[in-house]
């Protein structure tokens, strides 16, 4: 039997009241130009919610898309990051980011990395780190101006505990951005988010460029029996487990695809949630440059 599917409209409310969409674009490595063409045809198909960051080299492109797709500011939810080596000024790499995008205000600002490195070195300093960081950003939210929401990205959960309690520390992140998907389900930091209130946004829901989750025979399987795409069942399973989702393409078909969701039976929703257990959890974004553990 084909699945009903229909672009996923699902929202989320935050801590603090923001309201996020559950599917959104994600636009890493859409260069050249390809990051304006992708926003433009979201925004045109049902998306309300772009994932951009000041790292990906696109936010000038994103922002043309926005200007250009005729959907109102306010019904775009935008989400651009803090890269590492900017930790010690944030509002000054956000200045930046909402200058390239056009805009006045994001919906989300997250801190890209716990891992603050200084320019000049290239090291991370010893006598700075993420709370210092997360404490401008607060200070930033407080002003209610640039951003409705602050967050982070990558964090475990030693590094939310650490954030958590230190002193200083009012304002709890909105969104967890980590990677996400049935090889990598994350069942710790996911119970952790829930009992805090935060979200959790699954980056590289579809395995990234290299795992090709889409290939997964059970993911084929589920696909076939529903007579949808791969992707969609990838994407249909995280919103089903209620987290945000950010699918990234920059292929027009598969974009409008993308957002196309179903509801998975009992048994396949099931099916995905063990497969981790069953083929082992695989992290397709693991740079050598950072660990996970610490
Ligand atoms: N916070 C972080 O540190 C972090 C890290 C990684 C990613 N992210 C965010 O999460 C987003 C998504 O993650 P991701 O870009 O790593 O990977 P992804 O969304 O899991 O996968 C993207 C890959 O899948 C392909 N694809 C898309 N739809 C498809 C479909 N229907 N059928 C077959 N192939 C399809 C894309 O190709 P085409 O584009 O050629 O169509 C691209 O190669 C990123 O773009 C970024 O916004 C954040």
């Amino acid at each position: 039997m084909p699945a009903q599917v229909s672009v996923n409209t699902k929202e989320y409310t935050l801590n603090n009241g923001t309201k996020i969409p559950a599917v959104g674009l994600g636009t890493w490595q859409s260069e050249d130009g390809d990051a304006y063409k992708a926003t433009l045809v979201a925004l045109k198909n049902g998306y309300h919610h772009i994932d951009t960051a000041s790292a990906y080299g696109n936010e000038q492109d994103v922002g043309r898309g926005i200007a250009e797709s005729g959907v109102k500011r306010d019904d775009v939810f935008v989400t651009t990051k803090i890269w590492n080596d900017a930790h010690k000024n944030p509002e000054e790499s956000l200045d930046q980011s909402l200058d390239k995008l056009g805009l006045e205000y994001v919906d989300l600002l997250l801190i890209h990395w716990p891992l603050s490195i200084d320019p000049e070195t290239e090291k991370p300093y010893e006598d700075y780190d993420f709370v210092d960081t997360w404490k401008k950003l607060q200070k930033i939210y407080k002003e209610g101006k640039k951003v409705k929401a602050i967050g982070v990205s990558n964090f475990n959960v030693k590094k939310l505990e650490t954030l958590l309690n230190a002193e200083g520390v009012d304002v709890v992140p909105a969104i967890n951005q980590v990677e996400a998907h049935p090889l990598l389900t994350q069942p710790e930091l996911v119970q952790y988010l829930k009992s805090k209130n935060i979200y959790l946004t699954a980056y590289s829901p579809l395995g990234s460029g290299e795992t090709q989750l889409f290939k997964n025979k059970a993911v084929v399987d589920i696909a076939e029996k529903n007579k949808v795409d791969p992707a969609q069942v990838l994407v249909s399973w995280a919103v089903q487990r209620d987290t945000i989702v950010i699918p990234k393409s920059v292929t027009e078909s598969r974009i409008i695809l993308n957002i196309k969701t179903f509801t998975l039976s009992e048994e396949d929703f099931s099916a995905l949630n063990n497969l981790a257990k069953e083929q082992g959890a695989v992290r397709t974004n693991d740079p050598e440059w950072f660990d996970f553990n610490a």
